[in-house]
């Protein structure tokens, strides 16, 4: 799909890989909506990037608000082709920690985020996607959801986030077999280690020592790589319920 005037959803575009794709989205001539919880730091992201885009307050994980974000985006973009889903916290814990079972609070808000606030998402755009006229790839739309290499190699402390983007793994057939018939495509990206602020929270030498454990490029990824492999997803039409690693082949280990 040519992206160039399209309307383009990113969700988590304040920060990190959300805000890389959404940037890169916009300077490809998309008509870019900024969804995030943090609706200041997305009017300064989007206020940069200049032309249509727009910043938009989002709780992926409510159904009021996502549906109140996706409408004014199409009010001002008309309606989506693009929905990337990149909102999503990593919020580490032990199932059985120093002071006994992890909170099942703490587990099913991790899960609410990551997995229930994508599909949230997912499904009121593709709702709307499918009542558009196709192109003439019979395309009418995208969706690309991140999950996580943690999907498949979970650590330990990883057992909420690999179990949420496991979901996010599982979801990405079903979907883009039953939108298969709209002409709506269904991708997700599972990264491995990037420099994003969900990383810079750690310090320097960690940082470091989890870019070292990359086999090639030992490095963490860049957001704008992240990014790259988005906007190609978006424009190969033969692309198309699959998840795709972007690691650098790294293999996480348990610890
Ligand atoms: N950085 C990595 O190494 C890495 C690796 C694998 C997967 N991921 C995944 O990539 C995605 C983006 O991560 P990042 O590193 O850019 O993180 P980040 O913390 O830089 O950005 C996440 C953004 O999501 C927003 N957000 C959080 N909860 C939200 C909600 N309920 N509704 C709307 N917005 C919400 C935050 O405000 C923030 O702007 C996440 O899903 C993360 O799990 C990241």
């Amino acid at each position: 799909m040519n992206v160039t005037d399209c309307a383009a959803l990113v969700t988590g575009a304040a920060s990190g890989l959300g805000r890389a794709t959404a940037e890169a989205l916009a300077e490809a001539g998309a008509k870019v909506a900024f969804l995030d919880l943090n609706l200041e730091a997305a009017r300064e992201v989007a206020a940069s990037c200049g032309g249509d885009a727009i910043a938009l307050a989002c709780d992926v994980a409510d159904a009021a608000s996502a549906e109140a974000a996706i409408d004014a985006a199409s009010e001002a973009h008309g309606p989506a082709r693009i929905l990337v889903n990149c909102a999503g916290i990593g919020t580490p814990g032990k199932i059985v920690g120093r002071d006994g079972p992890m909170a099942l609070e703490d587990f099913a808000r991790v899960i609410n985020i990551n997995l229930v606030g994508s599909f949230n998402m997912l499904r009121l755009a593709a709702a709307r996607m499918k009542n558009l006229e196709p192109f003439d790839t019979a395309e009418r739309g995208v969706i690309i959801n991140t999950a996580s290499i943690a999907a498949y190699e979970g650590q330990i402390g990883q057992a909420a986030y690999a179990s949420s983007k496991g979901g996010i793994a599982a979801l990405t057939l079903p979907a883009a077999r039953e939108f298969s018939r709209s002409g709506i495509r269904v991708l997700s990206i599972a990264p491995g280690i990037f420099g994003t602020p969900m990383l810079f929270g750690l310090s320097d030498e960690v940082q470091q020592a989890l870019g070292a454990s990359v086999p090639f490029p030992s490095r963490l990824g860049q957001p704008k790589e992240f990014a790259s492999l988005a906007l190609h997803m978006i424009s190969n039409v033969m692309m198309n319920g699959e998840v795709v690693r972007l690691d650098g082949a790294l293999r996480m280990a348990p610890l």
